[in-house]
């Protein structure tokens, strides 16, 4: 997740930057490669997939004692993107989760880790590659009930090769950062759910892997220590720039955190696109229902309400980039008498917006072929 400052540059300011564009995304070779990956659930799934020659029917299938819980996944994952996985509940979600990090056996396809064909990899082979480069936030927390919350967090980092004393330190600066600190030699039983969870963050944020799943790893947490999770998941992916699969039922929180979107349904990828695309150019009903509520101007750029400015217009002091989300920046704009400046990532002017422009996609139900193209 790439993250900026307007030229104000308070931290009041603070504008949200485009997420990584898919051309740029698309000239690196990708961390996470799924090819027709398929999870069917059940003792004959193999030969009932073999025999549907890839033409799954969920109610079919269920007839011969097969659950579909991923159905023909093919996407990529480049390095430092976040990808929010969303659906409704038994969309597949954990499911897909679990066949990239071979938790689940995947019943068919490719699964590419850097390059690397994880189906083929041995069991030896396998740890290593989860120790050295996978954490994970389980939606059932997943913590060691007779190890205490220091113990929870540090024993990754023993398991690791860290020294007993370094892992000690790590976790506790984890500890301080979900704020539980007095609660160090707590055990699992002795505490609440959301607090369970910030272990299982913590534990997770502690080995600093490349690549993090998080099955809805906030869930847990009430609103406030929620959001202040995503400010610091956001601070820590600004600087340790990871490539994260994230799953979550909150829409709120997937615009705040994607690079881009998956909408599951039955376990099919139904559409894998920006925020912007998704809630604009739904590629199916479904993903259209499922978008429905979400306000235009929490996927809106500035760039696509923007005036192009000619020599000698009058323009604001204060500048806003391009790439803001509208929502970030709407309360600058509005508050200013003059039309704001609209400048692209090295600083040049490249357009201007005024209040009326934010008020009408705000109040005035814009649509994206009114206000300009998704990006
Ligand atoms: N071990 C299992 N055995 C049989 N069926 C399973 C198993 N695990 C998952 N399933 C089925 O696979 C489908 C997808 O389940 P999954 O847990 O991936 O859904 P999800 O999208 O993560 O849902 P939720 O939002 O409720 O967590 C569901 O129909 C579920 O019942
Ligand atoms: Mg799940």
């Amino acid at each position: 997740m790439q993250r900026c400052f307007n030229n104000a540059g308070s931290a009041s300011n603070q504008v949200k930057c485009t997420p990584m564009s898919s051309t740029i995304l698309n000239t690196q070779d990708p961390t996470i490669r799924c090819d027709g990956v398929f999870k069917i659930f059940g003792d004959n799934a193999k030969q009932v997939l073999q025999a549907s020659a890839g033409t799954v029917n969920a109610e079919k299938f269920k007839e011969q004692g097969c659950i579909v819980g991923v159905n023909d996944a093919s996407f990529e994952v480049y390095p430092g993107e976040l990808l929010i996985i969303m659906g409704l509940s038994g969309s597949g979600k954990s499911t897909l989760l679990r066949c990239i990090s071979r938790l689940t056996e995947a019943t068919a396809g490719n699964i590419y880790i850097d390059g690397e064909d994880i189906l083929s990899l041995n069991n030896k082979k396998l740890i290593e590659l989860r120790r050295s480069k996978m954490g994970m936030v389980f939606q059932s927390f997943a913590l060691l009930p007779h190890k205490t919350v220091l113990e929870n967090i540090a024993f990754p980092l023993q398991v690791k090769g860290v020294s007993t004393k370094k892992s000690i330190e790590r976790a506790s600066e984890m500890i301080e950062l979900v704020s539980l600190s007095g609660r160090e030699n707590y055990f699992p039983r002795e505490l609440s759910g959301g607090q369970q969870q910030r272990v299982g963050i913590a534990r997770s944020l502690a080995i600093e892997p490349d690549i993090w799943f998080l099955d809805e790893p906030f869930s847990a947490l009430d609103p406030l220590i929620r959001k202040e999770m995503q400010d610091e998941f956001l601070r820590l992916q600004g600087v340790l720039s990871k490539t994260i699969l994230f799953v979550t039922h909150d829409f709120d929180e997937a615009l705040r955190l994607a690079d881009r979107i998956a909408i599951m349904k039955d376990g099919i990828i139904e559409q894998l696109d920006t925020p912007a695309n998704i809630v604009l150019n739904p590629a199916s009903e479904y993903v259209q229902k499922f978008t429905a509520e979400v306000p235009r101007e929490k996927v809106l750029k500035i760039e696509s309400v923007m005036d192009v400015v000619t020599p000698g217009d009058a323009v604001g002091d204060i500048k806003v980039q391009k790439d803001a989300i509208i929502e970030t920046v709407a309360e600058l704009i509005l508050n200013s008498d003059k039309p704001i400046s609209v400048v692209d990532e090295s600083g040049e002017l490249v357009g201007s917006v005024s209040a009326s422009k934010v008020i009408s996609v705000l109040f005035g139900g814009h649509s994206p072929g009114e206000t300009g193209q998704a990006s």
